[in-house]
């Protein structure tokens, strides 16, 4: 979602008369978008702004200006604090309030006596409506945030503190946002959200010329369903689901939908039901497996991925191995583990820690297994054939394409004798898959 919001800034900044630059050197203004899920992501910051601030200090010899800005969770959550931390900062601003960005930078170039401005009031409707229609989009698969936010309260996760209250972008806006990408190449779309399953934005609903829309609420369902009424669009993704809020017609769309990729990001967290309970997830691991069930019903080739804590406070060595039971009897194609990391202001971050040596043992231990049965999902690909959609030049000097299968798994092959990258880049081809790495997947082009 960060890198949705950081594009999304920097199209407002530009329809404000801005330029991007990769460089910091040339940079008027640097934008850090700050990620504050787990700590080490949170610290990043303070060494990143001493690598700016060497920056600032040489174009200061040469008489020009750098506005640093704190955007993004780490902001939120620290707010006016950064400032005494890292005095250079002139800007701290919210996830939930970035449009006022384009008149707080000018705020503070107009030197209107103002030497510090930040800006974290949680106005999601705001924001979105003040961002520019005109999105520039950079490849063939684009990201789009379609709801943000979460009112369920994990005992150890900060998004219900960073990014507010849940909140459902209305439907037209987010097909229309996708209609527009797709005049700039798009084919692909990843629709995000904290709790994307939860989704219910309003959608008015009927013939435009008619009088009598009907305006009512749909689901991530019905969304997934008008997306893939867009004709350039050919792949439909979307992230992260909660298991609380996985219904059956998301289901469904997994059965019956072919532009509906399969592949299910669902994190389970803990496979004990005690440290469940702790961690307020309001679900059991029985739960799980019957989500899973129902949905390998419906769609049997469907990659799962989840997301795992390890150690989270009271974790026993029972609880770890009902997590490595739980990997063992799913099977997933990927995952994100994570060692438990106390976020301060909630409510799990006041108990003891489980001692470090612990937590990496166990952690190392998931990871192995994790990345056995990632290799073992990609195995059973040598010798079929898939398509896969292109998206990037590879990084070798021989001419190779880099795309996804429709189970996001990288694929790379030759460009053939006779044609250019550019005849594959945005284009859907079959793949047939001749060897596989441990990141990657090559294949021949089947004409
Ligand atoms: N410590 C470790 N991992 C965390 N996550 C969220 N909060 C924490 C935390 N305090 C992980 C969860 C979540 C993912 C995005 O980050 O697994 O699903
Ligand atoms: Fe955090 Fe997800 Fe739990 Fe919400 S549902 S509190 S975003 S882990």
């Amino acid at each position: 979602m960060n890198v949705y919001d950081s594009e999304r800034m920097g199209e407002l900044l530009e329809a404000n008369g801005y330029k991007i630059t990769e460089e910091i050197s040339q940079s008027d203004i640097v934008i850090l978008n700050t990620c504050n899920i787990r700590e080490k992501a949170a610290e990043k910051i303070y060494s990143e702004l001493g690598r700016i601030k060497k920056y600032r200090d040489i174009r200061k010899e040469s008489g020009l200006e750098t506005i640093i800005a704190i955007a993004g969770c780490v902001a939120q959550a620290e707010g006016d604090e950064i400032k005494k931390r890292a005095p250079i900062v002139d800007i701290v601003i919210g996830p939930e309030s970035y449009h006022h960005l384009p008149d707080m930078i000018s705020d503070i170039k107009r030197k209107t006596g103002k030497k510090f401005s930040s800006q974290l009031d949680f106005t999601p409707n705001e924001k979105f409506d003040s961002l520019p229609k005109n999105r520039s989009a950079k490849g063939f698969s684009s990201f789009i945030t379609i709801q943000e936010g979460c009112d369920k309260f994990c005992t150890f996760c900060v998004v219900p503190y960073t990014r507010g209250k849940e909140y459902s972008r209305p439907m037209n806006d987010i097909v229309d946002e996708i209609k527009n990408l797709t005049e700039k190449g798009v084919v692909e779309v990843s629709l995000l959200g904290q709790n994307v399953d939860a989704y219910h934005g309003k959608w008015l609903h009927g013939k435009w010329l008619d009088d009598n829309l009907e305006e009512k609420d749909a689901n991530l369902a019905q969304l997934i369903e008008e997306v893939s009424k867009i004709p350039e669009i050919k792949r439909i993704r979307y992230t992260t689901s909660h298991p609380n809020n996985f219904t059956a017609d998301i289901i469904s769309q997994h059965g019956t939908n072919p532009k509906l990729m399969p592949y299910l990001h669902l994190p389970v967290q803990s496979g004990s039901n005690t440290i469940l309970q702790l961690m307020n997830r309001k679900h059991t691991r029985e739960k799980y497996f019957e989500i899973i069930q129902n949905v390998r019903k419906a769609r049997p080739d469907i990659a799962i991925s989840s997301d795992f804590i390890v150690a989270f406070p009271g974790e026993t060595d029972q609880d770890f191995q009902d997590t490595m039971d739980l990997v063992n009897k799913i099977g997933f194609s990927q995952s994100y583990s994570f060692k438990y990391s106390p976020r301060p202001g909630t409510p799990a971050a006041l108990k003891d820690l489980i001692p470090d040596d612990i937590a990496s043992n166990r952690l190392y231990a998931l990871q192995a297994l994790l990345k056995s049965q990632q290799t073992q999902f990609n195995q059973k690909f040598l010798g079929s054939v898939m398509p896969v959609l292109f998206e990037s030049l590879g990084t070798r000097a021989t001419k190779q394409v880099v795309g996804k299968s429709p189970y996001l798994q990288a694929v790379i092959i030759d460009v053939p004798e006779g044609k250019s990258e550019a005849d594959f880049l945005g284009k859907i081809f079959n793949v047939e898959i001749t060897t596989v790495l441990e990141n990657s997947l090559l294949g021949i082009l089947l004409v």
